[in-house]
């Protein structure tokens, strides 16, 4: 072993004080680190605008066929709703993938501003289209686009935040994709009585901005420094930390952190490599193998869908109608902004309570407000005081998940990989996220309607259980990152088990002389020369 590779024992005598490898936070630090949450809008308006362009009678009269069953005697057949739905999902699943691989070889940021290109060229589609046929094709190619950005967001973010708020940081995707999701309805609600195509067309049309504000705001912003160490361009990678910390490149605190980062990538590329089958190596049997953590990121995604979510997002207006609560529309509109105002208080908790904690606690809400919800519909169906108790206990339920799982899957999914991996493991990730969206959004009619499950409020029996697996799936599985940086999570998976994970702490920095050494030379590099060779070898 080269002298420079720490082993995971002489990784803990790299050197001296364990908390000096960061910059304090500042605010222009901060905020250049949130920028990129503002994608998350895409994400949320995305998913959300098209079920209400889908009721619009005008809509129907340019996408469907007569048919006097339907109010505006046209629509559109069961097929081609479902499809215009879920090709999205699709788009959006491959996306993710195809980012994974595209984000290690051109960079996160390029890679975030490519999906918002294809994302615009795919909403271009969608609003010149005037038949299925070119809409599904221009919904696909969004899916592709947002595929990309939510993927890439969540590394990206990880990667450039400071350990002390990358919790919060990443939190604030989340926050932008429940913005996301309000703003759909609300464009929706104001479009809907147009009489001609600019009804569907502005809604469609509002996806555009978001692109743009994305795509030129990261035009301006750094690469993630993670990603030119592990292209071996230390001394851009220099620079891009001194603009995120706020610090001259040659400050001991731009030295210490780059020399950490590097110390850690040679530590890991020493033991892995980073193609695809790479992620699926290290054994079942090793906690900190790629295989655990590959499966761990995508469980986390499943499960997140498994909480039911989505149910109430996507199809809780018909929910409400069937069980008999007259106002279903406005109560979906409070969802939704209970949805909105719930999240930022885990931009607080997640680094107060750390990330296992909220995933173990939201579940156990969430579990019990869906218990109650399936015994009170079940037992007095129809009557107002269910009614009540069933809004009351929805919405309490949708504040546990706002401030819990919504935020803390995204978090954890952008921390628990090492950097030869991070990328793709980040992407299969997503890809489990969009692929189970997609698998419960098909299977949920079929529990609920009449004629086939006819569930009801029974249904929420089920997601009740899916809940309480959660519990258990996050007590037993997921360890707690928070305050640790990328690269001490890696050794603390190597130490500890997920439940004792809590208590773990660093006992020191990983860079070796050696590292500490190339540091040096880089920051003196990227301070002396600022156009520093690109391609320099170690
Ligand atoms: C989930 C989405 C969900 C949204 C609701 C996200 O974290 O992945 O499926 O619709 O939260 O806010």
């Amino acid at each position: 072993m080269p002298s420079w590779a720490p082993s995971a024992s002489n990784r803990a005598k790299g050197g001296g004080n364990v908390g000096r490898t960061e910059a304090p936070v500042t605010l222009r630090g901060y905020l250049l680190c949130v920028f990129a949450a503002f994608g998350g809008i895409l994400f949320g308006y995305d998913s959300g605008y098209i079920s209400g362009v889908l009721a619009m009678n005008e809509f129907k009269r340019e996408f469907g066929h007569p048919d006097p069953s339907d109010d505006s005697g046209y629509l559109y057949h069961t097929w081609e709703k479902s499809l215009i739905t879920s090709i999205l999902s699709a788009g959006t699943f491959f996306g993710a993938i195809f980012a994974g691989s595209i984000a290690d070889w051109i960079g996160r940021r390029s890679t975030i501003i490519a999906g918002c290109g294809i994302f615009s060229l795919g909403v271009a589609l969608q609003v010149a289209s005037t038949t299925v046929a070119l809409l599904v094709p221009g919904r696909l190619i969004a899916g592709i686009g947002v595929g990309f950005v939510s993927a890439i967001i969540i590394l990206y973010m990880s990667e450039v935040a400071p350990k002390a708020v990358r919790g919060a940081i990443v939190s604030g995707y989340q926050f932008f994709i429940t913005v996301g999701l309000l703003l759909a309805a609300v464009v929706d609600e104001t479009m809907k009585d147009h009489m001609d195509t600019t009804a569907y067309r502005v809604p469609m049309a509002i996806q555009w901005v978001w692109a743009l504000i994305l795509g030129t705001g990261l035009f301006l912003l750094p690469e993630s420094p993670r990603h030119y160490v592990k292209k071996n361009r230390h001394a851009d990678a220099a620079k891009a930390l001194s603009i995120l910390r706020g610090q001259p490149v040659d400050s001991q605190y731009i030295r210490d952190e780059l020399a950490e980062l590097i110390a850690n990538f040679r530590y890991e590329s020493e033991n892995m490599k980073s193609s695809w089958i790479d992620c699926f190596r290290g054994g079942w049997g090793n906690p900190a193998g790629n295989l655990r953590r590959v499966t761990l990121g995508m469980a986390m995604q499943m499960m997140q869908q498994w909480t039911g979510v989505n149910f109430i997002f996507y199809y809780g207006t018909t929910f409400f109608t069937q069980v008999g609560i007259k106002q279903a529309f406005l109560i979906s509109m409070i969802t939704t902004a209970v949805n909105v105002g719930s999240t930022p208080i885990s931009f607080w908790t997640i680094e107060k309570l750390g990330r296992r904690s909220l995933l173990i606690w939201g579940a156990v809400g969430m579990a019990i407000c869906e218990f109650i919800i399936a015994i009170t519909g079940t037992v007095s169906e129809g009557s107002k005081a269910a009614g009540y108790c069933m809004i009351v206990f929805t919405c309490l339920y949708i504040f546990f998940f706002a401030s819990t799982w919504g935020p803390a899957a995204w978090v954890v999914i952008g921390e628990i990989f090492p950097l030869p991996i991070r990328a793709k493991g980040v992407a299969l990730s997503t890809a489990s996220n969009w692929f189970w969206n997609f698998i419960i959004g098909l299977i949920t009619p079929y529990m609920v309607d009449k004629g086939y499950g006819d569930l009801r409020a029974r249904v929420f029996f089920v997601w009740g259980v899916t809940c309480t697996i959660c519990v258990a799936f996050a007590y037993f599985l997921v360890p707690e990152t928070k305050g640790l940086s990328l690269e001490q999570v890696d050794q603390m998976l190597e130490e500890v088990t997920p439940r004792k994970s809590a208590g773990w702490s660093p006992t020191a920095n990983f860079a070796n002389q050696a590292a500490l050494d190339d540091a040096d030379v880089m920051v003196a590099k990227a301070a002396h020369h600022p156009e520093a060779e690109r391609t320099e070898k170690v």
